[in-house]
């Protein structure tokens, strides 16, 4: 299969955790006899340097034009110390994914079982969580419209959700919810939000078509208590933009680290895979960044073209890596591989199932589509 793929390393750990992901695209074209091209393109702080504007006319077209969008991070110290700026980063992501009609973001959340203890939360709690949270991407308080007055005393952000936008998500989450545990979870606030009664009439109508799937809502406040205290009762969690950008943060608490979760936002059009975290400025160029998030967005994007064989060998590649402790410092203390060491060793291990086997190595829980 031939796939274009636009590549937007972005701000601060961005761009070295992608070219990890690059290594093992290219080893999967390789292993399996695919075809993929890759071109950069820049976005965020880079692009504000370049261009004054974060999200560059040409980045967006590269963007457009190909079939998938790899991204690594954004965000830059220089802007989030300035609240007065009237251009940063992040605005090139938002808008990104407004142009791509991205309206889905999915994040799952799963413990592995050989990282079970990197959790802060106890092992009794957080084993077995496997959970997938799906967050509308495109609307809400994120893009609604925004003022201050003259004197700058007075903000405002609207929250606007329309049936359609609604729809659109709650149908893709039942049909994940269908072919995974059947049950789903609606986070919202209608005790208090118009939106949020709005979302909870028509999940609730959407839901009547999918009757083998449990359907329950929880509020948001609540919603936050449970997935610390027992994380495995979720299976699917469908929320509006702005909860599912909290909740999606305090799952890789549950998964041990930040470094470790990886998305994919899909539209009718187009789609984009990138890591949960954020741009780690601190650590840019220092080679210790953990590349797993990146890469496991890459099984996410060959899983989105329905190769499903080349994901499992990916995710495989990434579990024996944590079988033979070849992880950067943030998942042990105690470790002195860096992130291109660990981007290479997974990049080197993916491999046809069967020569897995024919190593005899551990059985890294093969042929289990692990992340989804
Ligand atoms: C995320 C990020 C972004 C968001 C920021 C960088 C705009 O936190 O992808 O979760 O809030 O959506
Ligand atoms: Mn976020």
């Amino acid at each position: 299969m031939h796939i274009n793929i636009a590549v937007l390393g972005g701000d601060g750990i961005g761009p070295e955790v992608v070219t990890q992901s690059i290594k093992c695209l290219r080893s999967v074209e390789e292993t399996f006899g695919h075809s993929f091209t890759f071109k950069k393109a820049i976005i965020g702080a880079e692009a504000i340097e370049k261009n004054g504007n974060p999200l560059p006319d040409e980045t967006l077209k590269i963007c457009k034009d190909s079939d998938a969008v790899l991204f690594g991070a954004i965000g830059s110290p220089k802007y989030d110390g300035n609240p007065r700026a009237k251009i940063w980063p992040e605005q090139g992501l938002l808008r990104l994914r407004k142009e791509l009609g991205l309206f889905a973001n999915i994040r799952p959340v799963k413990v592995f079982p050989t990282l079970v203890r990197q959790s802060p939360l106890a092992k009794r709690i957080v084993k077995n969580t496997d959970l997938v949270i799906y967050r509308e991407l495109s609307g809400g308080i994120y893009y609604g419209e925004k003022t201050n007055n003259e004197d700058d005393l007075v903000a405002t952000d609207i929250c606007t959700y329309t049936e359609k936008e609604i729809s659109r998500i709650t149908h893709l989450a039942f049909k994940a919810a269908k072919a995974r545990r059947k049950k789903l979870t609606l986070v919202d606030k209608a005790n208090v939000l118009a939106t949020s009664r709005l979302w909870r009439r028509i999940v609730f109508e959407i839901g009547k078509s999918y009757p083998e799937v449990a359907l329950e809502a929880l509020f948001i406040d609540n919603a936050a208590v449970q997935m610390i205290l027992n994380p495995t009762q979720f299976d699917v969690i469908l929320t509006d933009n702005m909860f599912g950008d909290i909740l999606s943060d305090q799952g890789s608490v549950i998964a041990g680290s930040i470094g470790l979760l990886p998305s994919a936002s899909v539209g009718a059009e187009h789609a984009m895979f990138e890591p949960i975290h954020g741009s780690y400025p601190d650590a840019k160029d220092k080679n210790i960044a953990n590349p797993v998030a990146s890469i496991l967005s890459v099984a996410m994007l060959l899983q989105h073209f329905k190769l499903n064989e080349e994901s499992d060998a990916v995710v495989a590649a990434v579990l024996k890596s944590f079988s033979k402790k070849i992880v950067t410092p943030d998942i042990m203390g105690s470790s002195k591989y860096g992130t291109n060491y660990v981007g290479d060793f997974i990049a080197d291990n993916i491999m046809e199932i069967d020569d897995h086997f024919n190593m005899n190595d551990e059985n890294i829980g093969l042929g289990k589509s692990t992340i989804i």
